[in-house]
């Protein structure tokens, strides 16, 4: 077995970016290379349209003879796996099919899964990534960071971001924040893993959660060896009242602007008695602000952490305003907190500064608030849509937990829940039901309303009137 493959040999290899490791097997150089590519193309790791280098590079890189090189290129062109065309290059034919795609799907011959739509929690209309302006702050950004933006960086996050963050926030949300106490994360998912391990720290034993919420979340509080009981949640949301009789409770977790999944607002009588309890008890609120930019009545809802700042930990993120693939979030700290998560967090920066001054430049520059304000009117757009399809198609299904945020509950009849969902997955729909959200310590047996949550913002333009169509059409 010979590797040719070093790392100079990879990036002169594929100028076009691709990376590749072969590995040249067999007696002779010719049959080594020719079956080397052979088996990179037909396992889909050189995908069609792929350009190949040069055979004078290729061959400079491995150290052999061009001719051997382009030898090899005529007779994968000749058993159809390249094509070669003047001014173009050797390619990857087209209709080389990679063996992995039709392992990877499980499909053989011709028949096809149904096309689906997915209207889950955690997607967005990424086809609305403002890609232009984010690529215009991405190159101001780097033009003016200084030479030390290119090191581990602060592991509290960027001080240009974290500058942008506290006017933002502040403007915005109501929150008190100057740059000190906030921290950049990788998502709210790494903000709370912090907080957690810092509470456990303490000493802390329990944080409560909402009665529904995402399981993921639960489960990161379970790991930290954290117990979690539950608060039920009403029209008013979370019966933080309960807080009191719990005991033991070092912390509560909430969604006050948007409660996820049932979208109601945290009243502000529940958050005077959130903040109440906090101070006596010396807890902490773990405020996760996940959609608060989409509000679509007029009725303003600032942060809690806006309340007391020294008894909240106000969590925000920037995978539903623009995407979760950025992993960028942020958290505004408590000061007695900041060096129990400063030495949760460690002692180098996790995400990418590079990232982090190009948020920084989209907020100051403006271009993050007329990108919320045009994802605003999109997703109320849906939401209006989808509350006149059902008016028209299922009158007696509820709407409600839609005056924020990206989903809305269907609220259905009792016992059919289950059934609805099986419904729209046979008609290629993936939705949520409400039960997939209950927290594990309910009683199973007690009455709860049979409802689907609906992420609306979850397709892009072009698939959202089949995906209501659908809906509408599985409504029991
Ligand atoms: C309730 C809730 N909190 C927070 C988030 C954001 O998580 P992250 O910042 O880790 O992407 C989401 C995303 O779907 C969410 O649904």
């Amino acid at each position: 077995m010979m590797n040719f493959q070093t790392n100079s040999a990879t990036e002169s290899l594929f100028g076009t970016g691709v990376d590749l490791h072969l590995e040249l097997r067999g007696p002779g150089l010719r049959a080594g290379l020719t079956g080397a590519l052979r088996e990179a193309v037909r396992s889909g790791r050189l995908t069609p349209g792929t350009r190949l280098p040069a055979s004078r590079t290729l061959a400079a890189d491995l150290g052999i003879a061009r001719s051997t090189v382009t030898e090899c290129y005529a007779e994968l062109v000749a058993e159809g796996w390249l094509t070669a065309q003047q001014g173009s290059g050797t390619r990857v034919a087209q209709r080389a099919t990679p063996r992995r795609a039709a392992a990877r799907t499980g499909q053989t011959g011709p028949q096809r899964r149904r096309p689906t739509h997915g209207l889950l929690p955690g997607a967005a209309d990424f086809a609305e990534f403002p890609r232009p302006q984010w690529l215009a702050a991405a190159r101001r950004a780097l033009t003016v960071a200084p030479h030390d933006a290119f090191g581990y960086g602060d592991p509290l996050g960027r001080v240009e971001l974290r500058t942008a963050l506290a006017d933002y926030l502040s403007r915005v949300r109501g929150v008190y924040a100057e740059p000190e106490r906030i921290i950049i994360c990788s998502g709210f998912h790494h903000g709370l893993t912090l907080t957690a391990r810092a509470l456990k720290a303490r000493g802390e034993r329990a944080v409560a959660v909402e009665a529904y919420g995402l399981g993921l979340y639960r489960t990161l509080l379970t790991d930290a060896g954290l117990s979690i009981p539950p608060l039920p949640i009403d029209e008013h949301g979370a019966r933080t009242d309960d807080l009191a009789s719990l005991g033991g409770v070092g912390a509560v977790l909430l969604t006050p602007a948007h409660q996820f999944p049932t979208g109601v607002a945290l009243s502000p009588e529940r958050r005077a008695v959130a903040i109440d309890w906090a101070r006596t008890t010396g807890g902490l609120v773990l405020e996760d602000d996940y959609d608060g930019e989409f509000r679509y009545d007029r009725k303003p809802v600032g942060a809690v952490q806006g309340l007391d700042p020294d008894r909240v930990v106000y969590f925000g993120t920037a995978s539903k305003s623009l995407a979760p693939a950025l992993r960028v979030a942020w958290m505004v700290v408590p000061g007695h907190l900041l060096p129990d998560i400063t030495a949760a967090k460690g002692r180098v920066e996790t995400v990418s500064v590079l990232e982090q001054l190009t948020l920084a430049e989209f907020i100051t520059s403006g271009a993050f608030d007329r990108h919320v304000r045009s994802r605003r009117q999109s997703y109320r757009r849906r939401r209006d849509q989808l509350v006149a399809a059902l008016a028209q198609s299922a009158p007696d299904i509820r709407v409600s937990g839609m005056a924020a945020g990206l989903q809305a509950v269907l609220e259905l009849p009792p016992g059919t829940e289950s059934w609805a969902l099986q419904a729209a997955a046979r008609q290629g729909l993936m939705v949520s039901g409400m039960a997939e959200f209950r927290h594990e310590e309910l009683d199973r047996r007690a009455a709860t309303q049979d409802a689907l949550v609906v992420n609306y913002s979850a397709v892009s333009d072009s698939a959202w009137e089949g995906a209501l169509n659908t809906l509408c059409s599985v409504m029991p």
